[in-house]
C-alpha cells in the first residue's frame, strides 16, 4: 500500500480512497493478472468465469487484468500481486501463444518475482498432464508459488468447468485482498 498526498482525481482507477481531514491517503490496489489464451468460445467462458469469480470475491482492494498472453509485457507480471494463468493444450504442450509470454517475460522477470503467487487452469481435450509439467517447469525457475494446484478442465467440454474456474478466481482475489499471498 502507498499512501499518497495527492487527492484522488476522478477516473482514477484501482484506487481505494480514504478521506481524512487534513489529507487523502490513497491505497494502491494489488493487482490479480489473468493471461488467458482464448481461442475457442468454451475457453473464452472458461476465462470470463475466472474473470466473475474473481470480482465475485468482494476484494475492494483488487484490481482485476484480464488478457492474452500475447498482449502481456514482462511489466505486467512486475506490477501484479498475483498472477493466473489459462491455457489450452496443443500437442500436448501448452498454447504457443503462453509459450510466447514466459519466452518474452521470463529473464525481465527472473530476479523480481521470486515467490510471486500463481495459479493455472488448463483446457485439455484428452489430457493436460503434458501442459501442467511444461508451464510447472518455467514457473520453478521463475520460483514463482502455487497457491492452488492447477485446474485441468479435461474432455468433452462439461459445464461445470464453470463453477471450478469462479472458484479458481475467487480464492485468488480473495487470498491478494488478506494478504495472503
Ligand atoms: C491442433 C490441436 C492440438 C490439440 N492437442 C491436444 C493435446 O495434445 N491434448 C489435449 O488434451 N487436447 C488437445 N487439443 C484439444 C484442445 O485442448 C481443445 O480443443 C482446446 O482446449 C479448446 O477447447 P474446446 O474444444 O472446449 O473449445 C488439441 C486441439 C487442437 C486444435
Amino acid at each position: 500500500m502507498k499512501p499518497s498526498l495527492a487527492p484522488p482525481r476522478p477516473g482514477d482507477r484501482g484506487l481505494k480512497c480514504i478521506e481524512r481531514p487534513e489529507r487523502y491517503v490513497i491505497m494502491t490496489a494489488k493487482r490479480l493478472l489473468i493471461v488467458a489464451h482464448v481461442p475457442s468460445p468454451n475457453t473464452v467462458a472458461l476465462c470470463d468465469a475466472v474473470v466473475r469469480g474473481a470480482r465475485g470475491a468482494g476484494a475492494d482492494t483488487v484490481d482485476i487484468l484480464a488478457q492474452s498472453p500475447f498482449d502481456t509485457q514482462p511489466e505486467h507480471v512486475l506490477n501484479a500481486g498475483a498472477v493466473v494463468l489459462g491455457t489450452t493444450e496443443n500437442l500436448g504442450y501448452m498454447s504457443g501463444a503462453l509459450k510466447d509470454f514466459f519466452d518474452r517475460c521470463y529473464y525481465p522477470c527472473l530476479d523480481h518475482t521470486q515467490g510471486l503467487a500463481y495459479a493455472l487452469y488448463i483446457r485439455a481435450g484428452q489430457d493436460g498432464t503434458g501442459t501442467r509439467r511444461g508451464v510447472e517447469t518455467i514457473v520453478t525457475g521463475l520460483r514463482w508459488r502455487a497457491v492452488q494446484d492447477p485446474l485441468i478442465c479435461r474432455g468433452e467440454y462439461r459445464d461445470e468447468f464453470v463453477p471450478q474456474c469462479e472458484e479458481l478466481g475467487m480464492y485468488m482475489a480473495a487470498g491478494l485482498d488478506a494478504g495472503i499471498f
